[in-house]
C-alpha cells in the first residue's frame, strides 16, 4: 500500500523534506465536538476504544478537520495492565481507574503478562483505521501505534489511579526494588508483544509514552524507565520485519536525558517545551547519531490569541534553524509537536491556526537558508 502523504515517515528517517510535518498528541478528543457525539454514541471512553468502527471514526475526525500529516490509533495507554486483568474504568471526570491495583505483594507476585486475545479489538482497530485511511486506492496518511513505558504503566498499576506525585511507586521503588523491577519485566514483555501487534496489524510507526519519567531522580531514571524502554526497542528492531518502522520515544520532562535517550536506539525522541529545539538537535547531533525529533511547543499555547500562536511557530522554527551541527541540516528529521497532549480546553479553531502556522514558517526557514 503506498502513502500519499509519507512526509511523516520521511522525518522520522531524517530525510530532508520541503516542510516539517505536524501531528499533535490528543489530536482526537475532548476539545472536538464530534468527538463528544461519538463518545455520547458510545457510553464511555472504553465504550469508544474497543469498538473498531468508533474508534475508527474518532482517529479521522482531527485529519477530516485539518491538513494533519499523520494519524494516530485511537485507544489508550492503560489498555495493557487491562488486559493483565486489573479491572480498568474511566469515571467521568476522575480520570482512570483500576479495580485491582498492584497495592500489596501478593498482587504483584500474581501479576502476569497481558493477555494478547483480549487486546483483539486494539488490533481490529487499527485494521479498521487503515481502511477509513484510504484515498483513491492511497492510504492518506501514515498511522502511527503507540504504547506507555513500562514505568508509567507501573505508576497507574501501582497507584490504581492517575496521582500528582505517584507516593506508592515510589515507595515500592526505594523499599521494594524486586517488585517493581517484577512489575517493569513483566510490563517490558507485554508492551514489546502490544507494539509488534499492532506493527503486524498496519501502523507504520509506533510511539512509547513515558509520561511519569520525568519524576524520577537521573539514576532511576536510567534504570527504572530507560533501560526498560531500551530493552523494548533492541527486542523489536531486532526482528527484521520491523527494523524499519519507526520508533518514537518521548519521556515528559526528560530534557536533562537526551544524551542516555540517544543510546536507546529509538529513530525520534519526543521533546517536551522545557527544552529548546535548538538546544535539542545540538545535544543530539553531538551523541553522533542522526536522531530526529519531534515537539515541542506547550500545549497551552493554543488557548493564546492567533498572532501569539503564529509568533511562537514561527520563533519555534527560526530557532531550530540556528543550531550548527556537523555535516546536517537543523531542519532535517524535525517534526512538529506539542510538547504533551491537546488541553481539552482547546478552542479547534487555534488548532487550525497551529497547523497553518506550522505549514508557513517550516517552508519559510527552509527556503531561507
Ligand atoms: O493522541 C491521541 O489522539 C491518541 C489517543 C490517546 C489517548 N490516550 C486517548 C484518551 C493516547 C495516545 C493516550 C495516551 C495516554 N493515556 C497517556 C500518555 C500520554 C499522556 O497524555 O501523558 C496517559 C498517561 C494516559 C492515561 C489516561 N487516559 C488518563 C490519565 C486519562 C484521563 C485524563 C483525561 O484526559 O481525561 C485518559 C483518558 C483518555 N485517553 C481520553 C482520551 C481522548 C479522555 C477520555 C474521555 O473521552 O473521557
Amino acid at each position: 500500500m503506498t502513502i500519499e502523504n509519507d512526509l511523516f515517515l520521511r522525518a522520522c528517517r531524517y530525510e530532508q523534506t520541503d516542510r516539517s510535518p505536524v501531528w499533535l498528541m490528543r489530536q482526537a478528543g475532548r476539545y472536538l465536538p464530534e468527538y463528544q457525539k461519538t463518545r455520547a454514541k458510545a457510553g464511555n471512553f472504553m465504550g469508544l476504544a474497543t469498538n473498531p468502527d468508533y474508534a475508527a471514526e474518532v482517529t479521522l475526525q482531527p485529519l477530516d478537520r485539518y491538513d494533519l500529516d499523520a494519524a494516530i490509533l485511537f485507544s489508550d495507554i492503560l489498555t495493557i495492565p487491562d488486559a493483565m486483568g486489573l479491572g480498568l474504568s474511566f469515571v467521568n471526570g476522575e480520570g482512570p481507574q483500576f479495580s485491582h491495583p498492584l497495592n500489596t505483594e501478593t498482587a504483584v507476585k500474581n501479576l502476569v503478562e497481558a493477555d494478547m486475545a483480549k487486546l483483539d479489538y486494539v488490533f481490529n482497530a487499527v485494521k479498521t483505521i487503515k481502511k477509513s485511511l484510504l484515498r483513491n486506492g492511497q492510504q492518506r496518511v501514515p498511522l502511527i501505534g503507540f504504547s506507555g513505558s513500562p514505568w508509567t504503566l507501573a505508576c497507574y498499576m501501582i497507584e490504581g489511579s492517575g496521582s500528582k506525585d505517584f507516593i506508592n511507586t515510589k515507595k515500592m521503588l526505594y523499599n521494594r526494588p524486586d517488585l517493581l523491577q517484577r512489575i517493569l519485566d513483566i510490563n517490558i514483555k507485554s508492551v514489546t508483544q502490544y507494539l509488534e501487534l499492532q506493527i503486524e496489524a498496519g501502523v507504520e510507526a509506533v510511539m512509547i509514552f513515558d509520561t511519569w519519567g520525568g519524576m524520577l531522580s537521573t539514576q532511576d531514571y536510567l534504570k527504572y524507565s530507560l533501560e526498560p524502554m531500551s530493552r523494548i526497542i533492541k527486542e523489536i528492531k531486532s526482528v527484521k520485519k520491523y527494523e524499519s518502522v519507526p520508533i518514537i520515544l518521548f519521556t515528559k520532562g526528560g530534557s536533562g536525558w537526551l544524551h542516555a535517550m540517544s543510546t536507546s536506539n529509538a529513530d525520534v525522541i519526543g521533546l517536551d517545551w522545557t527544552i529548546d529545539l535548538k538546544v535539542a538537535r545540538e545535544t543530539l547531533s553531538n551523541t553522533g547519531k542522526n536522531l530526529a525529533i519531534q515537539g515541542n511547543l506547550d500545549p497551552l499555547i493554543l488557548l493564546a490569541n492567533p498572532k501569539e500562536i503564529e509568533k511562537r511557530v514561527h520563533d519555534s522554527m527560526l530557532n531550530l534553524a540556528e543550531a550548527k551541527i556537523a555535516n546536517n541540516n537543523p531542519l532535517q528529521g524535525h517534526i512538529f509537536n506539542l510538547g504533551h497532549g491537546i488541553n481539552l480546553a482547546t478552542p479547534p479553531e487555534n488548532v487550525q491556526t497551529l497547523i497553518e502556522a506550522v505549514r508557513t514558517a517550516s517552508t519559510q526557514v527552509r527556503l531561507h537558508q
